[in-house]
């Protein structure tokens, strides 16, 4: 904050440059700092050219459709999401757009979550590194970011006061760890703060996520905006850092008034003016409009790249052999469902665009194996209003084909931003109409279409091959086509674990909560790290994923650089007969039987291999400290536990094919020793276990200690210090203040040798 008052602004013109002059643009104000022309995103551009509004409901200019999050966060591409942000700032700034409204990199807690289509994953390793860059491809257009929605925003159920009742580990090791990443590694140009409260405290009102963790921990500079409406108290958001409350309430009153009576320290308002003009630093003067011709050009390039990112994002969750469809014989394939020919290719609420065109997969298969080969029938209605008669037709067409191949998928009014679904269960007559086609088709293929994870476990027995599809994106049709017939290979991977249950899933009992708390009571075990430990089986596990040929991997080799850094170092062989391509994943935690409350694996590497038949790729991956490391809710620090490491390497969280273990020292960090630590803490400490062995050579109970029960023993060990002067064992208060002297003593002389270190 600047120390120094700026007296040659008046405050009302600093206070009303603290919120947008309408839906879509910050006030500006001639010689001080421009107006910025905001635009949702996040996958693809919402321009909206009068009054506007934040839930996608008025139209908005045409603009190229890519694929959601849900989506792209399958690729494991971070060179092809930076990608779609470049493509996606030049359409925004073709269209005047300073700052596009994304990513959206909330993690997904629940695979209930309304607005899981536009989140990547459910870890935040993966989350980090593709919104990363996402960020880092927009900004490279000269068009800023904004990450959303800051933080712990996981749920839409009273998504404007609900309290997401968390932990600190589980807030620093999962809900904020992406953020960080982001902001400390992409410098997004803004950060938007959540509707959510987090342990009670109003997300956009809290000066320790905005202040305290954003700017003076991971050193932020950029611009706070708040989600639309999430702001209250306008006063009490600028004080916790907030910058910029948007749309506008007409409350730049409260705020002058504030500042006079002395209740909100004027320099606040100046800090925000000096980041808004940093920001006009970045990103220059307002953006010129383009010619028609040239937007068209933009758009048509923006399809391709929309089409290659979808091709990307399907995922092949099960293949026996049916897949890519043999064109050779000209014999009939049976398209069926309504979403082959209606496609559902991205969500609802505030990120639904205005595509320039649609393909669907009916057209695209039609077009490349001819009407001749291709029967479609719909089965079902997309709405639910099917009848016997579009199921029996259906049917008729299944068992006269080759293959049938089948598109399922979640209607609009599933899911969308809002509101929370209540089931991952397909629609019923979509599986009944499954049922049907198998008995009589000699082979199926189901081709899916949700936002949010679906239940494959009642009906996958039916199906040879199962594509999850996600929302590609208006080109998502194409990619299909593309897909099912062989000309591009799948390649996808699960960013997120498809249960068997919904009942397995470890937010289940507490998801969305009650009264406005949702307790987050799962703590850091989310996703697969809750499967993985609980060793409970899924119906497909995170990081799974095929494609047309198969990969072998080999000769893992871990060699230590430094402390606590280590090289991973392993190679993959493509061994089928395709050209294919690999994500490879680096699973850590802590070894069997060692720090049992922490995960038993947690993504931290990935690497994605475009490999020919029989070629080889050799990886290698760092594995640093960073990736040791739990937060120390007592010491409010991170800090790396000496034990040994269980690095794991494979296809998926669940498809190790290459184990090791390395040893840590720990951080070697010495946290004070205080009459508070218990016996169990003085014990672990080098300088505590030297200066207690003196301890207890004194007490009365020591002579005995041979006879001490171990039980007795182990419940000594988890009793504070000072609580010892309670059972009769002849220590005092001020043999504790001389036991905790003496400590923090030796302590020194420990650090001093360069043996350990300070916090
Ligand atoms: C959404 C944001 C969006 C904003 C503006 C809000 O309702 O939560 O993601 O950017 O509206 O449309």
């Amino acid at each position: 904050m600047p120390d120094q008052i700026d007296r040659t602004l008046p405050i009302e013109l600093k206070a009303s440059l603290t919120s947008g002059s309408d839906t879509w643009h910050s006030t500006g104000a001639p010689g001080v700092v421009r107006p910025f022309l905001l635009a949702d995103g996040p996958h693809g551009v919402r321009r909206q050219r009068e009054g506007g509004d934040a839930l996608g409901i008025g139209n908005s200019v045409p603009a190229t459709c890519f694929p959601p999050a849900v989506a792209l966060g399958s690729t494991w591409d971070p060179a092809l999401v930076r990608r779609v942000g470049e493509a996606l700032a030049e359409e925004a700034a073709a269209l005047e757009v300073d700052v596009l409204l994304g990513p959206g990199m909330n993690l997904k807690r629940s695979p209930l979550g309304g607005r899981n289509f536009e989140y990547f994953s459910e870890d935040p390793h993966l989350t980090g590194r593709l919104a990363a860059a996402y960020v880092e491809g927009i900004q490279a257009g000269g068009v800023g970011a904004c990450v959303k929605h800051f933080a712990v925003n996981n749920q839409e159920t009273d998504r404007m006061r609900v309290s997401a009742e968390v932990d600190q580990r589980a807030l620093h090791e999962v809900y904020l760890r992406a953020f960080e990443h982001v902001v400390r590694t992409a410098r997004p140009a803004m950060v938007m703060s959540a509707y959510n409260r987090i342990n009670g405290v109003p997300a956009s009102e809290d000066p320790w996520l905005l202040t305290r963790v954003l700017r003076e921990e991971w050193g932020f500079d950029g611009v706070v905006v708040s989600d639309w409406g999430a702001v209250d108290d306008r006063v009490a958001a600028l004080r916790a850092g907030l910058d910029l409350e948007m749309p506008p309430t007409g409350t730049d009153d409260e705020v002058v008034a504030a500042v006079e009576r002395g209740e909100l320290a004027e320099s606040a308002l100046d800090a925000v003016v000096e980041r808004l003009r940093r920001l006009e630093a970045r990103l220059g003067g307002a953006k010129e409009p383009v010619s028609e011709q040239e937007l068209a050009a933009i758009r048509d390039r923006n399809t391709d790249l929309a089409r290659e990112a979808a091709a990307r994002s399907a995922v092949l969750l099960a293949n026996d052999g049916v897949l890519p469809l043999d064109r050779s014989s000209r014999t009939s394939v049976a398209v069926i469902g309504e979403f082959a020919r209606t496609p559902r290719f991205q969500g609802g609420g505030s990120s639904r665009i205005v595509p320039t065109g649609v393909s669907s997969a009916l057209d695209a298969l039609t077009a490349r194996l001819g009407t001749d080969v291709v029967r479609f029938a719909p089965g079902y209605a997309v709405d639910g209003s099917g009848d016997e008669a579009l199921a029996r037709a259906a049917v008729e067409a299944a068992g006269a084909a080759r293959v049938a191949v089948v598109f399922l998928g979640l209607p609009e009014h599933a899911e969308s931003e809002g509101f929370d679904r209540t089931t991952i269960d397909l629609p019923a007559d979509q599986v009944g109409l499954l049922e049907q086609v198998a008995a009589v088709a000699p082979r199926v293929v189901v081709v899916l279409s949700n936002g949010g994870v679906v239940s494959v476990a009642r009906w996958q027995h039916h199906a040879n091959a199962i594509l999850e599809g996600w929302l590609l994106g208006q080109a998502g049709g194409e990619a299909t086509a593309d897909l099912l017939l062989g000309d591009r290979a799948p390649s996808g991977k699960l960013a997120e674990t498809i249960p068997l249950r919904l009942a397995d899933h470890p937010s289940y009992p507490t998801f969305p909560g009650v009264d406005g708390v949702s307790v987050y009571g799962e703590s850091v075990h989310v996703g697969y790290r809750h499967f993985d430990a609980a060793d409970r089986p899924v119906a497909f596990p995170f990081g799974h994923g095929l494609t047309y040929t198969r990969f072998e991997y080999s000769d893992l080799r871990v060699v230590e650089q430094a402390e606590n850094t280590w090289e991973v170092a392993f190679s993959v062989t493509n061994t089928g007969d395709r050209d294919g391509r690999e994500v490879a994943q680096l699973y850590v935690g802590p070894a069997e039987g060692q720090q049992p409350t922490r995960p038993r694996a947690e993504l931290r590497g990935f690497a994605a291999l475009d490999l020919r038949p029989g070629e080889t790729a050799t990886v290698t991956l760092p594995l640093t400290a960073a990736e040791l490391q739990t937060w120390d809710a007592r010491g409010q620090r991170w800090t790396v536990l000496p034990g040994d490491y269980a690095v794991r390497v494979g296809a998926s969280s669940r498809d190790v094919r290459l184990r090791a273990t390395v040893h840590s020292d720990g951080d070697r960090v010495l946290a004070p020793l205080t009459a508070q630590s218990t016996i169990a803490e003085w014990q672990a400490d080098p300088a505590g276990q030297q200066v207690l062995a003196a301890l207890l050579g004194r007490v009365s109970l020591a002579g005995r200690a041979s006879s001490v029960a171990p039980e007795l023993v182990r419940m000594f060990l988890s009793i504070p210090l000072d609580k010892l002067r309670s059972f009769g064992l002849g220590v005092t208060a001020a043999t504790v203040a001389d036991l905790v002297a003496q400590a923090q003593a030796r302590q020194e002389e420990l650090i001093a040798a360069g043996t350990y270190r300070r916090p």
